[in-house]
């Protein structure tokens, strides 16, 4: 069963921006599966954890870039909750390689940081961007 299955709500109806979050929520999942097996393969959670980090810090980029181009109002609100996240994982990815465990509170930090952002801080740009003409 995956930790955070992909569900319409968390469709904001930009295609761009639900392809990035749908990959997001896939790599969780994925960290979670992993998780779950009888022996986790610890290359395999930090290949993941990479990838996350990424992505991630890729994601919040393209939707900054939109917010900077188009004037959005709640910019450097949304920006913060960007860098308070990205300097989140960025610890967690370190603890990790430095031998820490990928625990259940990582990955309910994950999930929550996650959900919340994409149905309210996220969904919070939709009446701009669509005023904006994005889709
Ligand atoms: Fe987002
Ligand atoms: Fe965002």
């Amino acid at each position: 069963m995956a930790l955070m299955p992909w569900s319409a709500e968390l469709e904001l109806g930009i295609a761009k921006i639900d392809e990035q979050h749908r990959w997001l929520v896939d790599r969780i999942n994925a960290l979670h599966d992993e998780l779950g097996q009888p022996a986790p393969n610890r290359q395999t959670l930090g290949d993941i954890l990479e990838s996350l980090v990424d992505y991630t810090m890729n994601h919040f980029i393209v939707e900054e870039e939109i917010f900077k181009r188009h004037g959005y109002p709640q910019t450097d609100a949304h920006l913060g909750e960007h860098n308070a996240f990205t300097g989140r994982i960025i610890v967690l990815l370190d603890q990790f390689q430095d031998g820490a465990e990928v625990g259940s509170e990582t990955m309910a930090l994950l999930k929550d940081w996650l959900t919340h952002h994409i149905l309210v801080v996220d969904k919070a740009y939709v009446p701009f961007f669509r005023a904006q003409g994005l889709s």
